[in-house]
């Protein structure tokens, strides 16, 4: 019999990759999803690329008494990993309750279905942004934690100690939180990928936007810094790569096979890219001189972060496959299906 896994916001950027991934290692998958940010038509895409179509529901996870009635029909779910969030940090510092609101009382819920149901498992998707400006670089999970510079952040930050509270209270409840570096690219089909509302705030999206013509010119938010070229310095890898990690956590808690009942991973690839190097990348990769200028810094970013991913290698036996040129041919890739209307 398949395991079941619930994949909240499966239908998502990273959820929709995971969802693959999952189903391409004989998980079944239900995705519980509000689509406010995403599309109902992802599981047709997703049924194209692996032949299964998942179990969509629609419904929001704030709503505690859906999500009961849902759990009791799907008493058989194994695992829940859960992605469905806001995640636009600028959004979150003009609207910090519906931030606050969103993230945590869906957290809160599905916990409690957790506990209610004797579902044992979660994997949690976390952010780097947990670092702030680390002292020391390149990150290791036992950083200390900055306090948060945006409501999103801080949502993240709260979501960890909620979770990790939670199974030093109930034995057994386990998770796993995923401290994500900065996730971009597509699946290689090109029939999913991130799908951003409007004008995009991450790099790689205004990037490919910027090369096909959408945006007139990339704005680079700073060239002062203390860096080699002076712009920021991030950890992109694959979202693939990214995906695939999911999968591994959820089989280590089901296996039994984690160290305690919380764990915490960076999954990062572990060099540190500058916003100009990115630059080069994509236009090493759409044969595109992009057009860009350098601007004022941008309120909030981070200088420089990059991950230790050594601990996710070697406890998860996970690494990052994809180079940057290859993450970012596929976001190129994707940009250019989207933008044909094959979809
Ligand atoms: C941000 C969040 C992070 C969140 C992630 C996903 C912060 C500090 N971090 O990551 O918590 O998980 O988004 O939503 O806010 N850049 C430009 N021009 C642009 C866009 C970006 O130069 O038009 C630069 C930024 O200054 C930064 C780099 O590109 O140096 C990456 O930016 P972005 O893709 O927004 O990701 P983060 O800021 O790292």
């Amino acid at each position: 019999m398949k395991r079941k896994i619930l994949v909240t916001g499966g239908t998502g950027y990273i959820g929709s990759h995971t969802t693959v991934e999952l189903i391409e290692e004989g998980f079944e998958v239900i995705i519980i999803d509000n689509l406010c940010n995403s599309k109902a038509d992802v599981v047709n895409r997703i049924h194209k690329i692996t032949g299964v179509k998942p179990l969509l529901e629609v419904f929001d996870l704030c709503d505690q008494k859906k999500l009961d009635s849902f759990i009791q029909k799907h008493k058989d779910i194994s695992a829940f990993i859960h992605f469905a969030a806001f995640k636009a940090v600028g959004e979150s510092v003009n609207k910090p309750l519906d931030y606050y609101r969103n993230n945590l009382v869906s957290l809160i819920n599905l916990l409690e279905v957790m506990k209610c149901y004797g579902i044992p498992d979660l994997v949690f998707s976390s952010s780097c942004t947990v670092y702030g400006q680390p002292e020391k670089l390149p990150v290791t999970e036992d950083a200390p934690l900055q306090p948060a510079t945006s409501p999103y952040g801080n949502t993240k930050q709260i979501g960890e100690a909620i979770i990790r509270d939670t199974t030093i209270s109930d034995k057994n409840i386990k998770a796993i939180s995923l401290r994500y570096f900065n996730p971009i690219g597509a699946h290689a089909s090109a029939l999913i990928g991130e799908l951003p509302e409007g004008v995009p705030e991450n790099l790689v999206p205004y990037l490919t936007q910027t090369g096909i013509g959408i945006r007139e010119e990339l704005k680079v938010f700073g060239d002062d810094y203390d860096t080699s070229d002076g712009s920021c310095i991030r950890d992109y890898l694959h979202v693939v790569d990214l995906a695939k990690a999911h999968v591994i956590a959820i089989k280590r808690l089901i296996e039994g096979n984690n160290k305690t009942n919380y764990e915490v991973f960076n999954l990062g690839t572990g060099n540190g890219v500058s916003v100009l190097e990115a630059i080069r990348s994509f236009e090493r990769v759409s044969g595109i001189k992009l057009k860009y200028k350098i601007v004022g810094r941008r309120a909030g970013d981070i200088e420089k972060i990059w991950a230790d991913p050594s601990y996710a290698n070697k406890e998860l036996g996970w690494r990052t496959l994809s180079s940057l040129d290859e993450a970012m041919k596929t976001a190129w890739d994707w940009e250019k299906t989207i933008r044909s209307n094959k979809l």
